[in-house]
């Protein structure tokens, strides 16, 4: 039997993490096929995870540009993607979060008439500009998708109340914890020691991301003048920051951060060196989606940089805490976790809220049966 094609689309480095286990499982599927589709939105960091997964890109759409606007890469990836699915035979699109590329891949699979599965599907905040433009995108994806793989209990509720058919929502886990275990071990402390010396293991490590639109500008100025003021007042740790490559991030992070001689600036690390050094922390401060997740799966306290967050799992498990951006509130809640004992320890139990690692095969086999069997069911 030919084995149906599956297009995985995949654009950034969340996208890339969460989908390589998928991938992997639709390679060892005898029914199904991956067809690795990356619009390149993020040019370097989708190679550099996939090269670590051993996933093969088949068609790579160039989108990207340096300080691209979200309207102007709209179009690119719309017209390319659309015309790509017009060329190539799939018999599904799977699109995972709520990137640009996972709203237009989902919109492009839609205007082919190709069933389309929404991967880390029901995520919400409740504020349409928060975070920006990606609680929009996956709502709208909510309504383009015929498989929804809702992560959480969460998230399956908040489809049901938005209508979705109880029969198109799938509970499955989040795939980022499939990543995750399939890495761990793979990676080790070496790497971090590589990155920060060997006095690294004297000091704590407080590891640090930060690169939401919503915060361009002022709020991520805030951000870097509390790391410089934990950084000098607290003489037992180490900050370890890997800049995210968007240009906005760089002007306001760099200025403020780049002299402090307790807080080590680096490019991205690549997946395997970035989960080496989230075992080794003490603290995370991010506002990344996938680093909450990842986090509250290894028991480890993060200072969320938001003010909002669509994981709320995380928070009731006690490893997140919202902070927002205002440097004295993140100062003063640093200041807290590093002081006291107590307070540190009712954060840092490992949950699997976020699932336990087979979320890839669940949606692989839910695929196989409605693809080799029964038609895909709408929405
Ligand atoms: C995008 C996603 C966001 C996700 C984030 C993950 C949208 C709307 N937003 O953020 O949900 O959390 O990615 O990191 O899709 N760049 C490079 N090389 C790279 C990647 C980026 O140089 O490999 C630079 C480019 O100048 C690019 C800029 O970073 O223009 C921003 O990339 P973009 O995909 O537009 O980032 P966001 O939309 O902020
Ligand atoms: N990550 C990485 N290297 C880094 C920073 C983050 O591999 O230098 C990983 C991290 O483990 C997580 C993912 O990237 O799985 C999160 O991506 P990002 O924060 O860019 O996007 P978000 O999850 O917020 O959409």
């Amino acid at each position: 039997m030919k084995r149906k094609q599956v297009a995985v689309i995949v654009g950034t480095r969340p996208e890339a993490i969460k989908m390589a286990p998928v991938i992997r499982q639709l390679s060892a599927s005898r029914a199904l096929a991956p067809l690795v589709v990356s619009t390149s939105q993020h040019r370097q960091l989708v190679g550099q995870v996939f090269r670590q997964f051993g996933v093969r890109i088949d068609h790579d759409l160039r989108t990207m540009r340096a300080g691209q606007t979200l309207w102007d890469l709209s179009g690119r990836l719309v017209t390319r993607l659309g015309r790509f699915l017009a060329r190539e035979r799939a018999a599904a699109v799977l699109v995972q979060g709520d990137t640009s590329s996972a709203l237009f891949g989902a919109l492009a699979g839609f205007y082919h008439r190709i069933p389309v599965g929404h991967v880390e599907a029901g995520l919400r905040t409740g504020d349409r500009y928060a975070p920006f433009p990606e609680e929009m995108n996956r709502t709208l994806i909510g309504s383009l998708a015929v498989w929804h793989f809702a992560p959480t209990a969460t998230a399956v509720k908040s489809l049901l109340r938005e209508g979705v058919r109880r029969g198109a929502i799938h509970l499955t886990g989040n795939t980022v914890v499939d990543a995750l275990r399939w890495m761990a071990p793979r990676c080790d402390d070496r790497e971090v020691t590589a990155l920060m010396g060997a006095e690294w293991k004297d000091r704590r490590l407080v590891l640090v991301t930060c690169h939401r639109r919503e915060s361009f500008g002022e709020p991520m100025k805030r951000v870097a003048r509390a790391l410089v003021k934990l950084a000098r007042e607290e003489a037992d740790i180490r900050v370890l920051f890997p800049i995210h490559p968007n240009p906005e991030v760089r002007k306001a992070m760099v200025p403020l951060l780049g002299r402090s001689p307790n807080i080590v600036l680096c490019d991205p690390l690549d997946y395997g060196r970035f989960l080496a050094c989230l075992r080794a922390s003490y603290l995370v401060l991010s506002d990344s989606g996938g680093v909450q997740e990842e986090a509250t799966a290894l028991g480890k306290p993060v200072l969320v940089l938001r003010d909002r967050t669509e994981r709320p799992e995380g928070v009731t498990a006690g490893a997140l805490k919202l902070v927002g951006t205002e440097t004295d509130r993140i100062v003063r809640e640093g200041r807290r976790l590093l002081g006291s004992r107590a307070a540190y320890e009712r954060m840092s139990r490992a949950s699997s809220v976020f699932g336990k690692g087979a979320a890839a095969k669940r949606i692989v086999r839910i695929l196989e049966r409605d693809l080799t069997g029964k038609r895909a069911g709408g929405r």
